[in-house]
C-alpha cells in the first residue's frame, strides 16, 4: 500500500466507523466527512510514519482517520459556534439538520475516536492531552470574543491549543506508530505544531480577502465576531478598535470600516509574514529525518500551507 491508497483507506475507514444505525448521525457524518476537506492532519501522520522508517501503513490507519475525526468533529461544532452556513462546499451539518443534530453528530464523531485508539495504548494519553487542548482554545477564544478583547498574546495562546495542538500530535503520532527514535518524534511534533500555527495565520488571513465560494465555507466570520489574526493585531479589544475605525475612515457601517482598516493596514503582511517564519522554523525541525520521498512531502507542506490561496 503507498501513500496515496493509504489515504484512501483512511477515507474508507471514516465511512465505515461512522455507520450508526441511528440514520441522522451516520447522514450528518458522512454529508461531512465525504464532502472533501484537504486531509492535512491524516497527511501528517502518514508522512510522519513513512518519514521515520514505517513499513506498513495498515498499521496506522486508525490513527489518521481518528485525527480527522476530530478535526471533523470540531468543525461541526465550530459551526454552530461561528454561525457558519457553508463548509466544505456544501451547507454545515448546522444549517442542514439544525443546531441540536450538530451538537450531536459532533459529538459522536468526537466519541468514535475512542473506538479507533482503544488499541494504542500509550497513544490514548496523546488524544486526550490534544483534545482537551483543543476545547481550551476554542474556549478562550469563545471568552476573548465575548468580551471584546484579543490580544496578540491571548490570539497566540488561542492558536496553539486550537490548532497547532492536533497538528503537532498528528505528526508526533505517526512518528511514534513507525518506530521512530525519541528525537525523531520530537522534532516531528515541533514541526507539525508550527505548522499548524502557519496554517491558522493563513486561515485567518484567507478568512478576511478571499470569499465563500473559493474557500468552500463561510468567509468575513472573523473580523465580524471579533476572532483572527487581524483582529488580534488591530488593537486591543475589537469593541474599541471597530468604533475607532468608523471615525478613521469615515464609514457608518462599522464592520465595513474596520474590515477597510485591517486590509488597508500592514496586519495581512504581518500575519504572511509570521506565517512564513513558523513555516521555516517546521522545516528545520525535519533536519534530524534521513532523506527520503516522505521526508520532501513534508517539506513541501510546510511550503504549501503558507502558499495556499483556499
Ligand atoms: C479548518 O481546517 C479549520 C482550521 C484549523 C483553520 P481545514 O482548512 O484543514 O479544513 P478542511 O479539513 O480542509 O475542510
Ligand atoms: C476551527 O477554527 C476550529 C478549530 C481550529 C478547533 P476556525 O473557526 O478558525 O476555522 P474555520 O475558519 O471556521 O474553518
Ligand atoms: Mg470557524
Ligand atoms: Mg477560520
Amino acid at each position: 500500500m503507498d501513500y496515496q491508497q493509504a489515504l484512501n483507506a483512511a477515507d474508507q475507514l471514516l465511512h465505515d466507523i461512522v455507520d450508526s444505525d441511528v440514520e441522522v448521525l451516520r447522514d450528518a457524518s458522512r454529508h461531512i466527512l465525504e464532502a472533501g476537506g484537504k486531509r492535512v492532519r491524516p497527511r501528517l501522520t502518514l508522512l510522519a510514519y513513512e518519514a521515520v522508517g514505517g513499513q506498513n501503513f495498515r498499521e496506522v490507519l486508525p490513527i489518521a482517520s481518528a485525527v480527522e475525526l476530530v478535526h471533523t468533529a470540531t468543525l461541526v461544532h465550530d459551526d454552530i459556534n461561528d454561525h457558519g452556513s457553508l463548509r466544505r462546499g456544501r451547507p454545515t451539518v448546522n444549517a442542514r439538520w439544525g443546531r441540536t443534530f450538530a451538537l450531536l453528530t459532533g459529538d459522536y464523531l468526537f466519541t468514535k475516536v475512542y473506538q479507533l485508539v482503544a488499541p494504542f495504548k500509550e497513544l490514548n494519553t496523546v488524544f486526550a492531552e490534544m483534545t482537551v487542548a483543543l476545547v481550551e482554545g476554542e474556549t478562550l477564544q469563545a471568552a476573548a470574543a465575548k468580551s471584546g478583547q484579543l490580544d496578540r498574546e491571548t490570539y497566540a495562546r488561542i492558536i496553539a491549543k486550537k490548532t497547532a495542538s492536533l497538528f503537532g500530535a498528528a505528526a508526533k503520532m505517526g512518528a511514534m506508530v513507525g518506530g521512530g527514535s525519541q528525537e525523531q518524534i520530537n522534532a516531528l511534533e515541533q514541526y507539525g505544531f508550527n505548522v499548524g500555527l502557519a496554517f491558522q495565520i493563513v486561515d485567518d488571513i484567507l478568512d478576511l480577502i478571499a470569499d465563500s465560494q473559493k474557500l468552500g465555507k463561510t468567509a468575513g466570520l472573523d473580523v465580524a465576531q471579533g476572532k483572527g489574526f487581524a483582529t488580534a493585531a488591530a488593537g486591543n479589544g475589537t469593541k474599541t478598535a471597530v468604533a475607532t475605525a468608523v471615525v478613521d475612515v469615515d464609514q457608518t457601517d462599522p464592520l465595513t470600516a474596520f474590515k477597510q482598516k485591517m486590509l488597508s493596514g500592514n496586519y495581512i503582511q504581518e500575519g504572511r509574514e509570521q506565517a512564513t517564519q513558523l513555516s521555516a522554523l517546521a522545516e528545520m525541525s525535519l533536519s534530524v529525518l534521513p532523506d527520503s520521498p516522505a521526508k520532501e512531502e513534508l517539506h513541501k507542506l510546510a511550503r504549501m500551507v503558507i502558499e495556499r490561496d483556499h
